[in-house]
């Protein structure tokens, strides 16, 4: 393939969850513009509608109008929050500081997924909740009023830390967190410093404040770095070309995977960029380049952490053997990543390894073949479908519709970038 021209990518997932759930606690009308649309945007928009919110039609390239009433009303039916962990693991900091009962849950792969990491801090902080044996949803969330929380997070992740940040906003009650080794995106903190709320940042604590006041806001709501990195990937391994991706947001807790392709040797130039909505915005220029292998330690986890499987599919087209360390997370994301990326990388003829919380990939200049089984995991779907792209590959990835829950056209936009697959393996250097 010949990469050329272009593109924009959808809005960036964790900036759209929490201007709608932010906004939603704004006594009046926000405007969101350029915010993501997809599946898992629409189920965050479907629970905070059924807790009073008014929310415009998420359709793409239309401003959101968000109209919040500052406090949630009780709702008359269960939260579905579809195949989204954002949507619900926020939601409930948010509903423990509220004085009614709610049911959330979800669609199979969400129900499997551990919620006792926010509902074991919230239950700290006052809220009750009705969970079934094991862990995961759907549970029952009895918020009321809230006493102010100290805590050491087991892991680090953005979702728990934002869930308590905005337990204490709407409990309006202090919060002072700690995370493990590595630091998540840190969205919410930038969001809430914007509302006036102290947010601080010392020897890896963050503590929050409540002293700030969420009002009606306007955002334009960058593209997701998330998604553009399967076209930087496409791009990373086509025959010739260029490709630029406009607009994108660079917050420096996301772009870990940018500083793993330059050590891998990707040729990938950020342009100069500006400031919206708090956020660093530009744009990216890729390259196809040779690739080699790369260690990627344990502290560069979380600021990489929803592009492994990509990176992984890249450091099986690299010289030499890729290891990710401490990635024991991946077990709980929309899918078992840890298992599927080795398993699936195998099916194609690759060789890789998940061996506990390490996983292996060693690289080839094979032509990958064979089937990919998602579990409807959008992220999975889009990496492998990525590898599709080489030329003689055969690639069958078995549900590329998942790939809505965080890219809408995502196959269309992949097509859009590239001039032709040629049909015969094309082995340039020694890498591919
Ligand atoms: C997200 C945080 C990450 C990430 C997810 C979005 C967020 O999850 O995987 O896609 O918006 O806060 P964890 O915080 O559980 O690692």
């Amino acid at each position: 393939m010949i990469v050329r021209g272009s593109v924009r990518v959808p809005g960036d997932k964790s900036i759209t969850h929490r201007a709608l759930l932010l906004a939603s606690l704004a006594g009046g009308t926000s405007h969101l513009g350029g915010a993501l649309t997809s599946l898992d945007a629409r189920s965050c928009a479907r629970v905070l509608r059924q807790l009073g919110t008014g929310i415009s039609p998420l359709a793409p390239d239309r401003v959101i109008t968000v109209t919040g009433r500052r406090r949630f009303q009780q709702p008359s039916e269960i939260l579905n929050c579809g195949n989204s962990g954002t949507t619900a693991r926020l939601l409930l900091g948010l509903l423990a500081a509220h004085p009614f009962a709610a049911t959330l849950t979800g669609d199979p792969s969400l129900r499997r997924r551990p919620m006792r990491r926010v509902t074991v801090p919230l239950g700290l902080m006052g809220a009750r909740f009705a969970e079934r044996p094991g862990d995961g949803l759907p549970l029952t969330v009895r918020g009321g009023r809230l006493t102010g929380l100290r805590y050491e997070m087991p892991v680090s992740s953005a979702q728990i830390k934002s869930a308590l940040l905005l337990a204490g906003v709407a409990g309006r009650v202090p919060v002072v967190l700690r995370e493990p080794a590595g630091r998540s995106r840190d969205h919410t903190e930038r969001m809430l410093r914007a509302f006036g709320y102290p947010v601080e940042e010392q020897d890896g604590w963050i503590a929050f404040a409540p002293g700030g006041r969420v009002e009606p806001f306007d955002l334009q709501v960058p593209g997701d770095l998330s998604s553009a990195a399967f076209l930087v990937g496409a791009a990373s391994l086509a025959e010739g070309g260029a490709l630029a991706i406009l607009g994108v947001g660079l917050n420096p807790t996301r772009t870990g995977f940018l500083r793993v392709l330059a050590r891998m040797g990707a040729r990938v130039e950020v342009g100069a960029g500006h400031e919206a909505g708090g956020e660093p915005v530009g744009d990216l220029l890729v390259a196809p380049a040779e690739l080699r292998g790369t260690t990627v330690a344990a502290e560069e986890i979380p600021g990489l952490i929803d592009e492994i499987p990509l990176l992984a599919v890249l450091a099986s087209r690299a010289a030499g053997a890729t290891t990710f360390h401490e990635v024991g997370e991946l077990r709980v994301k929309e899918s078992n990543r840890l298992e599927l990326i080795a398993a699936n990388l195998r099916a194609i003829g690759a060789r890789a390894e998940a061996d506990g919380n390490v996983v292996r990939v060693e690289g080839s200049d094979r032509r990958p073949a064979g089937r990919v089984r998602t579990d409807g995991d959008h992220r999975i779907a889009m990496a492998f479908a990525v590898l599709d792209t080489i030329p003689g590959a055969r690639v069958q990835v078995d549900d590329l519709s998942c790939a809505d829950v965080s890219f809408p056209r995502f196959a269309e936009t992949l097509r859009g970038i590239g001039v032709v697959k040629r049909k015969t393996a094309f082995v340039k250097g020694s890498s591919r």
